[in-house]
């Protein structure tokens, strides 16, 4: 696909950017998010060799990072509040929720591309905690019974 062609000369062009730098498999990751909105295995193969590091080094980078997916991200994206307002008040058993309704780990993407289920630092409404945002939408006061009842909605 031309398309992708373009897709990969511009992450040539990013590692051509940083290469050299000091953790430089940061940035590169970051363009490569933008560019592909995920970081799949050749393209993560692509930024080892560019940057002369290891493949190994890559994957531990974006799998540290809840920023990088390594899949395509869902229809839906969840992103449930793991600040420490909301988990205080109970956030992970949301987390926990999601995760057992959806069937997937946080971090993934259900089979069926519909939902990605990701947890994430302060959104800014701890006093709605805890919150969650599905897309741009923003779910406060969560309970974890509330979970199916909001997800049948999507
Ligand atoms: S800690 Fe969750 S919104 Fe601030």
């Amino acid at each position: 696909m031309p398309d992708n062609k373009e897709k990969y000369a511009q992450l040539q062009e990013a590692i051509a950017k940083h290469k050299g730098e000091r953790g430089a498999v940061m940035p590169v990751l970051q363009e490569a998010m933008n560019i592909f909105g995920y970081v799949p295995q050749d393209v993560q193969e692509m930024i080892a060799d560019g940057l002369g590091t290891t493949l190994s080094e890559v994957y531990g980078v974006s799998t540290f990072y809840s920023q990088f997916s390594l899949e395509p991200k869902g229809e839906h994206v969840i992103g449930v509040c793991l600040g420490t307002a909301c988990y205080v008040k109970g956030s992970q058993k949301v987390l926990d929720k999601l995760s057992e309704e959806l069937k997937i780990e946080v971090g993934r993407t259900t089979k069926d591309g519909k939902f990605t289920l990701n947890a994430t630092r302060c959104l800014g409404a701890c006093g709605l905690a805890p919150v969650m945002m599905i897309g741009d939408e923003v779910y406060g006061r969560l309970t974890p019974d509330q979970v199916p009842e909001i997800l049948a909605k999507y």
